[in-house]
């Protein structure tokens, strides 16, 4: 069949997303790497404590019944919602088990077959929480999500920076933050089940004082979500309430320079926050470095980066920036120029 003849709904995720898009490090059964319990918060309590707010915000209906979409022992409902029914779907039976806010669960790997075990129109409400990176097939999960909805339910799609690489889609772990959020967006739109996603961003605030990593300055887990209701017949939407995003504050010169001090420590960009990749130096006469690993911010947001781009165009470098480089023998930090965001990342071990 002609692709440009091809609705959404007959085209595969490659089609949609370029081939290998949804490729894996890791293609080995998802259900023995989540076998392994994994009894921690994938976020700060800062960060949690918005995903909560989040909910008790968005989620407006009486006594809602909720689906907890690749859950895992906490689904962060906040008390304020009653709801008649909580079912989790995910891979890790203790860790269900363990989740008080369930009232049913079931080990389901969407990625092996994306229909869920659900009735139509049974759910006011599906929530997913730092786990779409995960998806394989997401559009035809959107689209089953969309199924089982009531017409007018929410589905919302909460995530952040941190992972599980080596079982991230390589289209996930190749985008920046406004990528991803794109590329949730996209899988909305192509499901085309659901009326425009709306996007809710806080970023930037302290962590909190008991976290190892509040004296350093790091900030707090960001927290992006995107979410839409499911279109009803009449094309009416109930009226969710406004959520305000927080972008925070610019990092003040301070806590740049404890944060460069701390890199040894915390192996984190002093820019971004976020954790630097171990690379591989590629041996080639034309390197110099003597070392087998360097430690590079490969945030494709990050400030460092991005400033980058301007600085080096007005010397007359067009098309070139630099990444922040760590260097462990001699504990300092460095450029690294780079053509392109793909650039030194085909290195990345770690
Ligand atoms: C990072 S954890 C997040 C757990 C939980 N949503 C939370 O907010 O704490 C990722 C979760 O996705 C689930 N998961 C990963 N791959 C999956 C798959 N192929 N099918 C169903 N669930 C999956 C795992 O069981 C795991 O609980």
């Amino acid at each position: 069949m002609n692709t440009a003849l091809k609705t959404s709904e007959a085209m595969s995720g490659d089609e949609l997303f370029g081939s290998n898009a949804f490729a894996r490090l890791d293609e080995s059964d998802d259900g023995v790497f989540y076998s392994r319990d994994r009894f921690v918060q994938h976020l700060d309590s800062t960060a949690l404590a918005t995903v909560e707010d989040l909910i008790g915000k968005l989620v407006i209906e009486e006594r809602p019944a909720i689906l907890d979409l690749m859950a895992g022992w906490d689904s962060h409902l906040p008390a304020s919602i009653k709801p008649s029914r909580v079912a989790g779907l995910g891979l890790n039976e203790n860790e269900l088990k363990k989740n008080t806010a369930l009232t049913e669960y079931v080990i389901h790997d969407l990625n092996r077959d994306p229909l869920l075990p659900f009735a139509d129109a049974s759910f006011d409400a599906v929530i997913n929480t730092v786990s779409v990176d995960y998806m394989t097939r997401p559009v035809d999960v959107f689209r089953e999500v969309g199924r089982i909805l009531k017409p007018g339910g929410l589905f919302l799609v909460v995530f952040s920076s941190r992972m599980f690489p080596q079982k991230a889609t390589q289209v996930w772990r190749q985008s920046g933050e406004k990528e991803r959020i794109i590329l949730v967006e996209e899988f909305f739109r192509y499901s085309q089940l659901f009326a425009n996603p709306e996007v809710f961003i806080s970023k930037g605030r302290p962590r909190p004082v008991e976290d190892k990593y509040a004296r350093l300055g790091i900030p707090s887990d960001p927290i992006y979500a995107v979410y839409a209701d499911r279109k009803d017949a009449n094309g009416e939407r109930k009226r969710r309430p406004q959520v305000t995003s927080d972008h925070g504050s610019p990092l003040p010169a301070e806590t740049l320079k404890e944060r460069t001090a701390a890199v040894k420590e915390t192996l984190r960009c002093p820019h971004c926050g976020e954790p630097m990749r171990k690379w591989e130096v590629p041996n080639t006469p034309f390197t110099t470095w003597e070392n087998e690993f360097m430690y590079i911010c490969f945030n494709d947001t990050c400030s460092y980066l991005l400033r980058g781009w301007e600085v080096m165009n007005k010397q007359g470098n067009r098309g070139l920036s630099y990444r922040l480089m760590y260097d462990p023998l001699r504990d300092r930090c460095m450029p690294v120029p780079i053509p392109s965001l793909d650039a030194l990342k085909d290195g990345i071990v770690g």
